[in-house]
């Protein structure tokens, strides 16, 4: 499973890829309002982070789906490397994913909240949908089973398209959601922090570390090594 982060946030972008094993980054036209008053400066970043490999997803701003390709292209132009243009699940959506698909642009299916939203967008040649799980959650719809539905769907079909859950607000919904068997999912570096921890695993380590300066002090385990 691929973890990708779900923010703009170039500072926490830079320290998350420093630790965590990241394959990219995606956001959306609130991300980008919330985090940033200079866009070209915040997307000029992002493509930097980029470079070395990273998936990015940017959402297109256009209504119809010639204004959307005209700016998947653009944006596919200006990040080239790994891109996905971030179409909206709706009709001028869908028909931009094939304009696009046919331009040699990659596309992700975003705001998806129906197993027949996701199966629609991969017939249309989406190469991701992502499913919004917490906002599923938030309106008693179980996002996890519909992302459950969305991976199963997919699986019985054989098509490539895959799942991009997103939308999580706590670990519980991350863990249900990589059991289905997601191909990735996008989360905020706070929550991803979270992933490692675990009160016993620090004192697992506590106790390692005083164990061995009770025997050996100040000496690291290389000092001792004998020729
Ligand atoms: O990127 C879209 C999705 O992650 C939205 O998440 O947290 O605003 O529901 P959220």
């Amino acid at each position: 499973m691929k973890i990708l982060l779900d923010t703009a946030r170039i500072e926490v972008i830079d320290e998350m890829m420093t630790y965590f094993p990241i394959a990219g980054f995606t956001t959306n036209p609130s991300i980008l309002a919330k985090e940033s008053s200079h866009v070209g400066t915040t997307l000029t970043e992002l493509r930097r982070l980029a470079a070395g490999g990273k998936m990015v997803h940017i959402q297109v701003t256009a209504d119809t789906a010639g204004g959307m390709l005209e700016q998947a292209k653009q944006l596919n132009d200006f990040f080239g490397g790994d891109f996905y243009a971030k179409i909206p699940m709706n009709i001028q959506g869908l028909k931009a994913i094939s304009l696009c698909k046919a331009e040699g642009i990659n596309c992700t299916v975003t705001a998806i909240f129906t197993p027949m939203q996701a199966l629609t967008a991969s017939m249309a040649g989406a190469d991701f949908v992502a499913p919004y799980v917490d906002r599923l959650d938030n309106i008693t719809s179980d996002g996890v089973n519909v992302v459950k539905e969305i991976v199963n769907l997919f699986n019985r079909h054989e098509v490539k398209t895959q799942v991009l859950a997103a939308s999580f607000k706590n670990m519980q919904q991350v863990y249900d959601v990589a059991s289905t068997g997601t191909h990735a999912v996008t989360v905020s570096g706070e929550l991803c922090k979270k992933f490692l921890f675990h009160p016993y695993t620090d004192k697992s380590l506590e106790d390692f570390k005083s164990d061995w300066a009770e025997k050996f002090g100040n000496h690291e385990i290389t000092d001792l090594l004998s020729l």
